[in-house]
């Protein structure tokens, strides 16, 4: 089934090419030298699931003084953990289009992960892209498109990274949809195929890990599905070539948790970390690499060079980010986890895994990691999730609420509906977040946390109007009666949509949404709200939380229904936060981080979760290519309900003279890849002798726990093994790589733009100043001999640069922004490399939304 194949790549170019880890290298080198090949093999293989105190735990090279490292979930907190924060989801991030929370999100999250022990945070995500608006996972990220993605990564990688603690970028690449991700959890013999062109990849779903790697990400997480039929953690193109070579990663790759399907394939291919290092099958301690690992070097089918590498970028990773000072105070982090991922106990096994292990110590120590005072984590929480709430409807200026509202004939009444706005049984109600009950701020699966607290809506709003004139009453219900309605004054409705990681299902939703509409009866709620609040009279306000867009038509142009706020997942800070937006604390500043359609047909026929299939190897094409999301409404002129990028403010702007400044010449092509700034390490070739890699006389294996030994001499003999296919054609390295992230002319400015922006309300607020490029009709694609006029399709517009500002009454400022040599080139398949169109115009728009694009200029 080779509708769409993936070309061979070969071999995996050595980490140790860059300058700025030259350092790093050359410190691992000295460390790796004194490792024997089962010391090595265990610091790339997982010890297996729960054989350690965090999600992933690798073995340690002890004598040479390397750690066991402890890796740990997720995108939005530490998952399984105590006294942590609960911070709100990366969509809601991607909603704040501002750039310093992103990093001050990242900042504590580093913080927290660092006190805890955590030497390796699992996030942040950035695939699933969005691709497809129903898609489970894509609240983890950060919206759909390319830029936004990639800015959010980047800021929360640095944010992160900045206290020692390494960042994944995950999950590489086109995780998009939940079902058939893999076949353990799916019934099937083989996980799905994502199926993509060249220049897509290149231009939707690879730009954000690119800018992860500008960015200095440690780890990159291969995905489970496959990609163009080969699965994503051995696809020699993708990790070798695209991830290593073109996008010159120094970092490591981790298989997702059981996403390896091979061991020599996936070692040949670019994977450098086994996770969990269990095999097949989920906790089978049977593990692909381990012992074969070893094995396999010793029979020579994956080269002594590949398993230095392996290990040398794992170690050059942990001296880049300096965690070989850790091993000195504070006690807490000394040296390893303080928590354990499974028991809330002070006590606990070591490796609850094994059915050996029985002993048991303090495994929990409950560090507080939340901050405290003007430092609490609390703090960045609310902001990102008051300014990741988005207004999208306020009909006669209905917010932002007033809190002495009165009436003269007794007081003001007000009602606060549906059980999005309550407490339900508690936030941790359901492992993972599985399940949708109370008040939605988070979406299920690996990517949510164990909540300290929760503010829900209620707890913020009951006491948040003046007592003395106004009456708050409660109904924390979707089956609300009439007559509980029709005295109010003010309605608040509350409904939600929840999904989530595949592993768990819900209310007949098997990790990806089944449809965009709100859940558990919250349209019939918002009606009967809305028709009734006031006997008709008064005025209803909804507030949504969602883990993607919800299908608002049914009920958003009901007469009653006067405002509207989509405040994605809020995390613990929720009802503070919305508070904060609702009573005007703070503008509502938040922008939409996807379309909203007015149905999920809207999206395209692409965009669609493959929910059914009888194939054995499900093949999932993305036949819209670069048209996803607004790009796709625009290119079929489909008018949304809301555009992508779009959100009110409770104050006015005015753009106005959009400048540009061209800062070099228009060339087709970046200058050439410059030479490396590097030499990679070299050791050594031998693998030393099989019996140095025989467990050792007397050893105590624990039963499942995952070693690097071997029981025997068996297949240790070199032989001819056969090598994958292509394997002997070495690849020559990409023009588009030599930097970090590719070709640094890539990422030189080719234009400087500025725009004036004015407050002209009345309010102190914050705008998005959002940059969209057109690329010029045509353009000149070099054809074998010579050069031939060809057509080259381009979305209308593409996001390329924003900039967040805050501007009080009357006050202009002038904002300043760069457009690089990347920002202006397509993918040319042809050419395999960037290239920028010298022919026609660029035009360069500047505004508000993806549609409200006030000012345009030419390049
Ligand atoms: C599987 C998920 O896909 C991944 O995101 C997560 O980091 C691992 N499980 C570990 O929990």
């Amino acid at each position: 089934r080779k509708e769409y194949g993936s070309i061979p790549w070969y071999p995996t170019p050595l980490g140790g090419k860059d300058a700025a880890w030259k350092e790093s290298y050359s410190k691992a080198q000295g460390m790796v030298e004194l490792m024997t090949l089962v010391e090595k093999v265990n610091v790339t293989t997982g010890t297996g699931w729960q054989m350690g105190l965090c999600v992933g735990n690798t073995g340690p090279a002890e004598l040479a003084g390397f750690p066991s490292l402890c890796l740990q979930d997720g995108p939005l907190g530490l998952r399984y953990a105590q006294n942590i924060t609960a911070f709100p989801a990366g969509i809601t991030t991607g909603a704040t289009w501002n750039r310093e929370l992103m990093r001050e999100r990242g900042l504590a999250m580093g913080l927290e992960a660092r006190l805890k022990g955590v030497n390796v945070i699992l996030g942040p995500s950035m695939g699933p892209l969005g691709m497809m608006p129903a898609g489970g996972r894509n609240w983890e990220s950060f919206g759909s498109d390319p830029v936004l993605q990639a800015v959010a990564a980047a800021e929360t990688i640095q944010g992160i990274q900045r206290n020692g603690v390494m960042a994944t970028a995950k999950h590489f690449v086109m995780n998009e949809q939940e079902h058939f991700r893999q076949p353990f959890e799916w019934g099937i013999p083989t996980a799905l195929s994502s199926n993509i062109d060249d220049r897509t990849l290149h231009e939707v779903f690879v730009w954000p890990f690119a800018e992860s790697v500008r960015a200095d990400v440690a780890s990159v997480m291969c995905a489970y599905q496959q990609v163009n039929n080969s699965h994503s953690c051995e696809n020699s193109k993708l990790l070798n070539g695209i991830l290593k070579d073109e996008l010159g990663f120094q970092g490591f790759v981790q298989s997702d948790w059981l996403a390896q399907r091979s061991g020599v394939q996936s070692a040949l291919s670019g994977l450098d970390m086994s996770m969990p290092g269990d095999g097949l099958r989920w906790a089978d301690g049977d593990p692909l690499w381990g012992p074969h690992l070893t094995r396999a070097v010793l029979n020579e089918s994956v080269p002594v060079s590949r398993i230095n590498d392996m290990v040398t970028r794992i170690v050059a990773a942990w001296f880049h980010f300096r965690q070989d000072h850790w091993h000195r105070p504070p006690p807490e982090s000394d040296g390893g986890p303080n928590f354990s991922s499974w028991t809330k106990e002070r006590v606990g096994g070591l490796h609850p895994g094994s059915p050996d292990d029985l002993t048991k110590e303090v495994v929990n120590h409950f560090v507080d990691a939340q901050g405290s005072g003007s430092r609490a984590h609390s703090v960045v929480a609310r902001k990102v999730a008051a300014e990741g709430t988005v207004l999208l409807k306020n009909d006669n200026d209905t917010l932002p609420f007033s809190r002495d509202v009165s009436k003269p004939d007794g007081k003001y009444r007000i009602g606060i509906y549906g059980e999005d706005a309550g407490p339900g049984k508690g936030p941790n109600a359901c492992p993972d977040r599985g399940c949708n009950q109370g008040t939605l701020a988070s979406g299920w699966g690996s990517g949510a946390v164990d909540f300290p607290y929760l503010v829900t809506p209620w707890d913020a709003l009951r006491s948040a109007w003046s007592a003395e004139t106004v009456d708050v009453q409660g109904y924390l219900t979707n089956g609300v009666a009439v007559e509980d309605v029709t005295e109010q004054d003010l309605c608040v409705v509350f409904a939600n949509s929840d999904g989530g990681e595949g592993f768990i299902k819900n209310d007949g939703i098997d990790g990806d949404r089944n449809d965009l509409f709100l859940q558990r009866n919250g349209i019939a709620l918002i009606e009967r709200v809305a028709r009734h609040c006031g006997g008709g009279r008064g005025k209803t306000v909804v507030v949504v939380h969602s883990i993607g867009p919800v299908v608002l038509d049914p009920w958003i142009d009901l007469p009653g229904v006067h405002a509207v706020v989509y405040a994605n997942l809020p995390g613990q800070e929720s009802g503070n936060a919305l508070a904060d937006v609702l009573f005007g604390d703070v503008d509502a500043s938040g922008r939409l981080p996807y379309t909203i359609g007015h149905s999920l047909e809207d999206y395209g026929p692409g965009a669609q979760v493959l929910y059914e299939t009888g194939d054995p190897v499900p093949q999932v094409n993305f036949e819209q290519g670069l048209y996803i999301d607004y790009r796709y409404f625009d290119h079929y002129n489909i008018t949304p309900r809301y555009e992508f990028g779009f959100g009110l403010s409770y104050t006015t702007f005015d753009f106005s003279s959009l400048k540009l400044q061209p800062i070099q010449d228009k060339s087709r092509l970046p200058g050439p890849r410059p030479e490396d700034a590097a030499n990679p390490p070299s050791y050594d070739e031998n693998p030393g002798n099989p019996s140095d890699s025989i467990v050792p006389h007397g050893f105590k294996l624990l039963g499942k726990y995952i070693y690097p030994y071997l029981l025997s001499h068996s297949g240790t003999k070199p032989g001819s093994y056969p090598y994958p296919e292509g394997y002997k054609k070495k690849q020559k390295p990409s023009e588009a790589g030599g930097g970090p992230g590719g070709n640094p002319s890539l990422y030189e400015a080719m234009l400087e733009l500025s725009v004036n922006v004015t407050n002209t309300g009345t309010r102190p607020g914050k705008e998005v100043v959002q940059i969209y490029v057109s690329f010029p009709d045509h353009v000149l694609e070099h054809r074998g001999f010579g050069w031939a006029r060809e057509e080259i399709d381009f979305p209308d517009r593409v996001l390329r640069n924003f900039s967040k500002i805050e501007l009080n009454p009357g006050e202009t400022r002038t904002v300043n922004m760069t457009l690089s040599r990347k920002d202006l080139s397509y993918w040319s398949v042809r050419a395999q490399n960037w290239i920028m169109p010298t022919d026609g115009k660029f035009r360069i728009w500047a505004g508000k939304s993806s549609r409200d694009l006030p000012l345009v200029a030419e390049f």
